[in-house]
């Protein structure tokens, strides 16, 4: 492995890739405050580890949505792997296989949906946006149940895509060859002509739909019965009004800090989300993870797992397949060192009073 850390992997990352490539990866929205705090929140947090527990046998493995993980990270849906390197998804799919975890694929993916679920062995989560025309989102429901996704992650932080000045500044578009896929109309390649790839933002901007709210979440519940996972709330408000229209489970996001700037760090609005909750449906978080350290502390404020978005990317930029890998790898030693000083041999025995917020 050629990097110690997931922010040494970032800097290899960078020198590998396109300026316009790296600037869309890591960028978030407006000034970018809470791409910073969601790190930042992490590092206020300390952990009060327990002495003189035997923690010679370790079981890093947990279970999510009856699923068995080898540890608690999965990784988060982001846009356009092939940007990063050619096999893209599938790369990152098999990487997930390999490391005994699951990969959720993004409505934003370079590679067809058919694709990464032979790459994942048919073991994946799909990221769903809901779209204006309610027949394209049902037509992708179908196609991501037939592919055989495990569940389906539906982003509710989007109904409007936020600003990220770098991309504006640099006037992001897919490079040639690129498409989003799985939305392009049935057996093509590429947008209709007058929807170039340049044209994305704007073109997925017009498919969102910004009237989108709880009702079409019932909805979808009643057309599929795949299981829905809510991605993108900070409030528990809103945690409840998820339980209430079927959701099995929420994802405490931020979306990486990429659309409403200033909203709170996610870490910080756990623990008051999963007292609502109360255990009623499973929490995860993403938002800023990159060390071991850090998946303790969302495990004891209340979440089951984690997701990781960009440090995945930094792995398949650096070295495809293999760099995903060694990012999964890396995280995973590091959170089973973090148990074992930690004074905990098993998952379940991170609880709440293992952390402080101050
Ligand atoms: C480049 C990039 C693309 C993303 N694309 C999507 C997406 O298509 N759908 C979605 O729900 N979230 C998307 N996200 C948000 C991630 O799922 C996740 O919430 C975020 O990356 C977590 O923060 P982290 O990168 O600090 O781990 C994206 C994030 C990044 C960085």
């Amino acid at each position: 492995m050629s990097f110690i850390n997931l922010f040494e992997l970032e800097k290899l990352a960078e020198a590998k890739l396109e300026k316009i490539a790296f600037d869309y990866y890591s960028s978030g929205a407006h000034d970018e405050i809470t791409l910073r705090d969601n790190r930042e929140a992490f590092n206020k947090i300390k952990i009060h580890y327990k002495v003189l527990v035997d923690v010679s046998k370790r079981d890093t493995a947990t279970e999510i949505f009856g699923q068995k993980i080898s540890f608690p990270l999965i990784i988060a849906p982001t846009a356009f792997h092939k940007m990063a390197c050619k096999e893209g998804e599938c790369a990152t799919a098999q990487a997930a296989k390999e490391a005994g975890t699951i990969m959720c694929l993004s409505t934003l993916s370079n590679t067809k949906v058919e694709d990464v679920s032979r790459s994942s062995e048919g073991n994946f989560w799909f990221q769903l946006y809901v779209f204006r025309d309610k027949s394209v989102t049902e037509k992708l429901v179908r196609r991501v149940e037939k592919a055989g996704a495990k569940t389906l992650v539906v982003t509710v932080d989007a109904p409007l895509l936020g600003t990220r000045e770098r991309d504006v500044r640099n006037q992001f578009q897919l490079p040639k060859g690129l498409s989003v896929i799985n939305l392009l109309p049935d057996n093509k390649e590429e947008l209709p002509d007058d929807k170039p790839d340049s044209g994305l933002a704007l073109y997925f901007n017009e498919m969102l739909d910004q009237s989108l709210n709880w009702k079409d979440i019932e909805w979808l519940a009643s057309i599929t019965k795949l299981p829905i996972i809510l991605k993108g709330i900070v409030r528990p408000d809103d945690a409840l009004r998820a339980i209430d229209c079927g959701a099995k489970g929420i994802v405490v996001s931020n979306h990486g800090g990429r659309q409403l700037d200033t909203s709170p760090a996610t870490i910080e609005v756990l623990p008051t989300i999963a007292d609502a909750v109360n255990d009623r449906i499973e929490i995860l978080m993403d938002g800023g993870i990159r060390r071991g350290t850090d998946i303790i502390k969302a495990i004891a404020l209340g979440a089951k797992a984690v997701l990781m978005g960009r440090p995945v990317l930094w792995g398949l930029a650096h070295n495809g397949y293999e760099g995903v890998c060694d990012v999964l790898s890396l995280m995973k030693k590091e959170f089973d060192l973090a148990m074992a000083l930690s004074g905990c041999a098993s998952v379940e025995e991170i609880q709440r009073d293992l952390v402080s917020l101050k």
